[in-house]
């Protein structure tokens, strides 16, 4: 089976991850739903997203991109490319890379991706960090799931998969 890339994000209505730094909402179900997806995989992780991550990884194997050659992460492997950790991921027999963000990162594995994992957020930020831009139409949602605003969660927000429409060859 070929490895699939997929990008996870809680983004909001108007298309923003962060408003510099973090992330600027606190919903319980949603993190629950993304240490479900990240359990025990390969993750690809900006340098900034996984020093904000360091004491939350467990059964991950995160792969940190870096321009900086010399830079060792606490945890997990740097590497200088997209391309090398989809090949160090493929290489162990995973079936999936899971690309957590940042910015930089996403925007870096979009022509790559198979698969978008997105958390729609009822909110908008007006600005800030962008999650990639991209055409419904070339990406087709294939699972929807809402979640209703309450006392936990101060937004509703809908979990969508979107796959990439594949051409006949
Ligand atoms: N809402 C969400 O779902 C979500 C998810 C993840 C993160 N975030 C937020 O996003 C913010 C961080 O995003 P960000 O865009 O500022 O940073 P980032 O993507 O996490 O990391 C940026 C760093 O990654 C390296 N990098 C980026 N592109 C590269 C490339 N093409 N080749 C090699 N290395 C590359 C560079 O490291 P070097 O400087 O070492 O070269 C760069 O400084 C965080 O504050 C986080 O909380 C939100």
């Amino acid at each position: 089976m070929p490895l699939v890339v997929s990008l996870i994000a809680a983004v909001s209505a108007d298309g923003y991850i962060s408003r510099g730094r973090g992330v600027p909402w606190d919903l319980p179900a949603d993190r629950e739903h993304f240490r479900a997806c990240a359990a025990g995989k390969w993750l690809l992780l900006g340098r900034t997203t996984h020093r904000e991550m360091l004491g939350w990884f467990t059964d991950h194997h995160p792969l940190v991109l870096s321009r900086d050659p010399a830079f060792l992460p606490a945890v997990g492997r740097r590497v200088g490319s997209v391309a090398e950790a989809r090949a160090l991921a493929e290489a162990a027999g995973q079936d999936e890379l899971l690309v957590c963000g940042g910015a930089q990162v996403y925007a870096a594995a979009m022509p790559e991706a198979d698969r978008l994992i997105l958390t729609r957020v009822d909110e908008r930020l007006g600005g800030g960090l962008p999650f990639p831009a991209f055409d419904e139409a070339d990406w087709p949602v294939r699972v929807r799931r809402r979640h209703a605003g309450d006392p936990q969660h101060l937004q509703a927000f809908e979990i969508r998969i979107h796959e990439r429409a594949r051409t006949a060859p």
